[in-house]
Order: C-alpha cells, then structure tokens, then sequence
C-alpha cells in the first residue's frame, strides 16, 4: 500500500488561496509522487477550490457531525462531505477533542457516520506532555483506540499517531517515539485487515525522511508545514518511491 500524506490546513485558507495551492501543488507534483496518495483537508468552504480536476489528490473533511441529518444548526454530515466529494474525514484531531470537548462515545458516532457515508475516517490519537511525563503514552493511546471497538474490522481505516505536546510546537517527536507508538497501534489493531498508521505533530521537509523510514509509519498527517504546496510536496517525496 502507498503511503499517505494529508494536509490538514486547519481554519487557514481563503479560496482565492485554494486555488492558488492547487494550482501549485498540480504544477509541484507533476503526475503524481510514487508511492505516495496525498489528500488535501481544507475548510469546508474551501472543499471545491481546494480539488484536483485530475484527482492526484484527494479531499478530506476536517470534522464530521456525530449526527446523520437535521436540525443541528453549523454542523456538516457525513454524507454532505461525500457529496461535495470527499473521501475522508479526520475524526477526533486533538484540537477537537481539547478545544471543541470532542470524548469517545462522539467520536464512536462520528466513525459511524463516516461509514455510513463510504468516507475513509483519519482518526487521531495521542497523549499530551503531562501523560507524557507520567508514561501513560501506552494507557492513553489503549483507550482512545477503544473508541475504534464497533468499526468495521474490514474496513480502511487510517490512524494518526499525534502526540499532543508535538502538534504546532516546531518539536517533533523523534523516529525511536513515532516508532514505539506505530507498534502499540498496530499491537492493539491487529484485528484490522486494512489499516495505515500515519504520525502528525511538527513534520517538516526536514524531518520527514527519517520519521518515516525509522517510525515504521505509512505516512503524515501535517498540520502548519502543509499550508505550503512546495513544502507538502517535498514531505510527500520523503518516502522511498
Ligand atoms: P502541525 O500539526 O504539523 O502544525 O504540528 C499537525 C496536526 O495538527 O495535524
């Protein structure tokens, strides 16, 4: 399987400058990077600039509703996300569950909303500094994995690995950390017959080759180094073609 790349711009972006990156990392990737599927998060009202006519890359959803349709005022289904043509969705980002108070049994919902919309949910785990320092990385990404419990076995499925203390700092953790969380993942989803486990927080053109090679990961979620279309080709090229 290809490794995965996804740009999560977070609330950045006008679409004048959509369309602008697209343009941009068309022209940067030419026919594609091999061995790598990329896939561009961009804020819902951005989901039509920010698409390739030629589908080098894929769209994702940054958040989904827990709930399938009505009235539920600012929300965004699962199903709108696949109509306006997305094929992912990042389910439980960390800002989302600190910032928005996003806990387990939402985010068991949001899975299933993904599925019932055929969307690939990206979902994300990972511990803070303070449960950092106590070592509960382990403890930490088992019951956040539980969330994960009545998804589908068989169905694709991508895990990001984002230590929190890593996420917009500028300090990533190191290949030996992204290595020993991506085998606890694969530990506690051996059951899953379709799974990538990316890693997320501070990955740079810089740090990408080696987090890639010595994390034993299948690829990044990238945050702030993925606004730029130069910078989010370069961190998709790090991975062996
Ligand atoms: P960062 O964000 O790359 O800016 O650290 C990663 C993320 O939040 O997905």
């Amino acid at each position: 399987m290809s490794n995965l790349f996804v740009a999560n711009w977070k609330m950045n972006m006008m679409r004048d400058e959509a369309r602008a990156y697209a343009s941009e990392l068309g022209s940067e990737i030419g026919d594609g990077i091999p061995g790598a599927e990329l896939v561009v998060a961009p804020p819902f009202t951005t989901l039509d600039h920010a698409r390739d006519s030629r589908e080098r890359w894929a769209i994702g959803g940054q958040n989904v509703s827990e709930h399938a349709a009505g009235a539920f005022t600012g929300e965004i289904s699962s199903m709108m996300l696949a109509d306006a043509g997305c094929r992912y969705a990042i389910v439980g980002h960390s800002e989302r569950r600190t910032l928005f108070g996003e806990d387990g049994p939402m985010l068991s919902r949001k899975l299933a909303r993904c599925r019932e919309a055929r969307l690939v949910p990206i979902y994300c785990v990972g511990e803070s500094a303070a449960e950092r320092a106590r070592g509960l990385t382990t403890v930490v990404l088992a019951a956040q994995v539980e969330t994960l419990a009545d998804d589908p076995p068989n169905d694709p499925l991508v895990v990001a690995y984002e230590p929190v203390w890593a996420i917009g700092t500028g300090v990533a953790a190191t290949p030996a950390d992204a290595a020993s969380a991506a085998a606890c993942l694969r530990g506690l989803l051996v059951t899953r017959s379709d799974i990538r486990i990316l890693y997320g927080g501070s990955v740079n053109p810089g740090n990408a080759a080696e987090l890639l090679v010595q994390g034993g990961v299948d690829g990044f979620l990238v945050g702030g180094a993925s606004l730029n279309a130069k910078t989010f080709a370069a961190i998709a090229r790090a991975g062996p073609a």
